[in-house]
């Protein structure tokens, strides 16, 4: 079913839980993600977009995830990720997106104000909520660079609050030290400056680039109001190695479908796998 509205995120701050955000690029990491919140019977978000619209086409991935979620028996939100353009935003929001990220984070603050205004302006006749972002993340959000380098720019406490309180977001991705993609040396996060920022801030926080946080990390980011988690490169690496170990046997009968099936399964487990982290007593995302 869709994960409509803010609820499931409002109630993942109050518990110190988190909703993953999950990158989906085509049919077989779809069936993963949404495997994943069944198996686990956690609500979660398909991130169907913006880069992926690359690889996929927009409306064919569009009408994918948004199918997906909806016949699914756990609650699916599908979420356009890292948005910078209003067009692409009005397109998901009006083919019925639960969510959309508008993001001005490479913008001027004045600047990223104003795009995000009217990005929460065109979300509101549709019933969608939004995230915006301030601060800037290193790394690159499809392919793993290796980056080791902290934010160059880290999200203000004060900055953030009238940022929230001058466009109307519903959720804030901040920048804190983490990082997109695997780095070379465990990150750390700046978790007073992410304290400051739930004390300053009313809205849920948003932590991108969580593939291979340190757990202690991730579960300091969890107390500290943030209410969803974005993960992308887990899922594609486990992708990739189980498609790479299935390949000797697909081979000889070019049994591409083994190959499609090995590389959904693995996404549906590593997606698991970061469901079960993302509760504060790590339990198997089960409290
Ligand atoms: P990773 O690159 O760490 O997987 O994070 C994904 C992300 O933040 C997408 O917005």
């Amino acid at each position: 079913m869709l994960l409509h509205g803010t609820d499931a995120l409002k109630k993942a701050a109050a518990s110190g839980h988190a909703l993953p955000g999950f990158v989906a690029y085509n049919l077989e990491t779809v069936q993963g993600i949404t495997a994943a919140a069944e198996a686990a019977g956690r609500p979660v978000v398909i991130q169907a977009g913006s880069s992926p619209f690359k690889h996929a086409g927009r409306e064919a991935l569009m009408r994918l995830a948004l199918d997906a979620a909806a016949r699914s028996t756990a609650p699916v939100g599908v979420h356009l990720d890292h948005s910078r353009d209003l067009d692409e935003i009005t397109a998901c929001l009006e083919a019925g997106y639960t969510s959309v990220m508008v993001d001005g984070s490479h913008l001027a603050f004045a600047e990223n104000i104003a795009l995000t205004q009217e990005a929460v302006r065109r979300a509101r006749g549709h019933g969608a909520w939004v995230e915006a972002e301030l601060g800037a993340l290193p790394g690159d959000e499809d392919v793993s660079t290796d980056a080791a380098a902290q934010a160059a720019a880290m999200t203000d406490p004060r900055q953030a609050a009238a940022f929230v309180s001058a466009t109307g977001v519903d959720a804030l991705a901040v920048a804190v030290g983490n990082v997109h993609g695997f780095t070379r040396h465990p990150v750390r996060l700046d978790l007073e400056r992410l304290a400051a920022i739930h004390e300053a801030v009313p809205v849920p926080l948003v932590l991108h680039g969580a593939s291979g946080l340190p757990v202690d990390e991730l579960h300091g980011a969890l107390a500290r109001g943030v209410a969803k988690v974005n993960v992308n490169a887990e899922l594609r690496r486990a992708c990739l190695e189980a498609t790479r170990l299935a390949l000797p046997s697909a081979l000889p009968g070019s049994d591409v479908v083994s190959l499609w099936a090995a590389g959904r399964d693995a996404v549906r487990d590593a997606a698991l796998d970061v469901i079960s982290r993302l509760s504060p007593h790590a339990d198997g995302g089960n409290a």
